[in-house]
């Protein structure tokens, strides 16, 4: 289905980690833009030598020691390197990306090791996110996190648990001109995004951002529906 024209920033954006060239991606895709999205991402993934983590969150890790296993979403899930975490942790986890190379590598890996993963090649914009859905949500580096916040809140469960990992806008000062603003944000910014939920827990440290892999200023959150 042909609803526009593409815009040149939404092929830009993995350039926007792997390079770090400056972005705008804010308003919804339409459908076709999704695909050439995918296709745009696809390149980071069958990269030889990544540019990023390919172990879990480590903040993720830390998070859930102390949550009990039940329903995850993965948002803008890669290689699924956090589902697949969360699912040999007895979590029952959906992710969505839209990468078709990145979900198709995600559930290879979940069939070599065993492990379910409901992978989808879906934008933020397709996906059904439901309501009161997911005692999980997982959101590392994932650029369409602003426009989300009111999908994240409401599929969210009743003591639902999101956890956030992203760059500081300050991150431009140590890698110019910096991971873009999709992916940036101001001091206390998340703070103010998910204000309708507990904040359980909020950083703003310096440490090695999963994708870059460069120390920078970091934000953190772990907020609960009440
Ligand atoms: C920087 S990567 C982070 C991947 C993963 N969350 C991680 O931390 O390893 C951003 C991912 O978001 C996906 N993505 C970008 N825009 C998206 C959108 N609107 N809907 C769904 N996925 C999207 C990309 O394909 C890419 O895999």
């Amino acid at each position: 289905m042909c609803q526009g024209p593409l815009r040149a920033s939404t092929l830009l954006l993995p350039l926007i980690f792997l390079s770090f060239a400056v972005s705008f991606a804010q308003a919804p895709l339409p459908q076709t833009d999704t695909k050439a999205l995918g296709l745009s991402w696809d390149k980071a993934y069958l990269d030889d030598k990544p540019a990023f983590n390919i172990e879990p969150n480590s903040f993720l890790v830390e998070t859930v020691r102390s949550l009990k296993a039940a329903r995850a979403l993965d948002v803008g899930m890669g290689q699924g390197r956090n589902a697949l975490f969360l699912a040999e942790r007895g979590w029952d986890v959906t992710g969505f990306d839209v990468s078709e190379v990145a979900v198709a590598q995600a559930s290879e890996q979940a069939r070599k090791r065993g492990l379910r993963v409901n992978g989808l090649i879906q934008s933020s914009d397709e996906f059904d996110w439901g309501k009161n859905r997911w005692d999980l949500i997982v959101i590392t580096y994932f650029p369409q996190l602003r426009q989300s916040v009111q999908k994240i809140v409401e599929s969210l469960t009743p003591g639902g648990v999101v956890l956030v990992e992203a760059f500081h806008k300050d991150a431009a000062l140590d890698r110019p001109p910096g991971p873009g603003p999709s992916v940036s944000f101001e001091t206390n910014e998340l703070l103010t995004m998910f204000a309708s939920l507990r904040i359980v827990q909020y950083q703003d440290v310096r440490a090695r951002a999963d994708w870059g892999l460069f120390e920078t200023r970091l934000v953190r959150l772990v907020a609960q529906k009440p």
